[in-house]
């Protein structure tokens, strides 16, 4: 029998983009049906709104279809790894970072944590990732935990490398992201570095870093890349 090979899981809502297509349809449908030269005007901005739609989602079933690893191995090349590193992958869904940096280590550990909402990824769950840990034989380098990033139960300046991607964005309100960010910049160690990729509302993320003694860039996607709305705070905790 073929062994199993580990999967990363499809983010965002599974009934979301059914759901919306279909209510494009409907609605062009309705708006042609009506004969009416105004509705119909509608109606094409409505088909061109639903094929730009439609593009997106293509290109973001690309990106879990063939992206997301190359995605991980190019945000995790952004840290010189030692082996011996304390790291923290905030919203791990099914460990694509987790486990990725589990690989990089030889005596270090990797805490993944995440509350595991159902309309972030498909099928979301801690099993999905112990269950990929197991599969690529790295179970005991990694822990795995359901914590909220906005208050999590780790000491202060306990981790040497903080990791995210796709989760800060899911966190409503800019209270709630901007509470994450300052817990992300309090559990990093001085000199300690974090790597969150989002597809927004990166450059409050490097704000709010900036004011609690992180220095930091941007990197922005490459537009030839699966992944490039996805844009890279790479940021270094001042410190000795
Ligand atoms: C789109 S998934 C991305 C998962 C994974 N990082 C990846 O790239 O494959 C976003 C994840 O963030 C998690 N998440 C959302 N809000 C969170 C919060 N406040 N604290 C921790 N995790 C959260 C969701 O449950 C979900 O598993």
């Amino acid at each position: 029998m073929k062994p199993r090979s580990p999967d990363y899981g499809t983010d965002g809502d599974p009934k979301a983009m059914p759901i919306s297509f279909l209510a494009f349809v409907v609605v062009d449908a309705i708006l042609f049906l009506l004969h009416s030269e105004i509705l119909r005007v509608l109606a094409y901005l409505v088909l061109a709104s639903g094929i730009v739609f439609l593009s997106f989602v293509l290109w973001h079933l690309l990106y879990v279809r063939f992206g997301k690893l190359r995605h991980r191995d190019a945000l995790l090349s952004l840290v010189e790894w030692k082996g011996n590193e304390n790291v923290l992958d905030v919203g791990t869904g099914r460990g694509l970072l987790l486990i990725g940096a589990a690989k990089k280590l030889r005596e270090g550990k990797a805490v993944g944590i995440d509350i595991w909402r159902k309309q972030d990824m498909v099928g979301n769950g801690p099993d999905g990732v112990l269950l990929n840990a197991k599969l690529e034989g790295i179970s005991d380098r990694i822990e795995v935990r359901e914590e909220d990033i906005r208050k999590t139960s780790f000491p202060a300046e306990y981790f040497d490398v903080v990791l995210s991607n796709l989760c800060l964005h899911n966190i409503s309100g800019k209270e709630g992201r901007e509470a994450a960010c300052r817990e992300i910049a309090r559990v990093l160690k001085p000199a300690g570095i974090a790597v969150i990729s989002d597809g927004f509302h990166t450059r409050d993320y490097l704000g709010i870093f900036m004011k609690q003694g992180l220095d930091g860039k941007i990197i922005k996607g490459n537009f030839l890349s699966k992944s490039f709305w996805l844009h890279t705070v790479y940021a270094v905790k001042r410190g000795p």
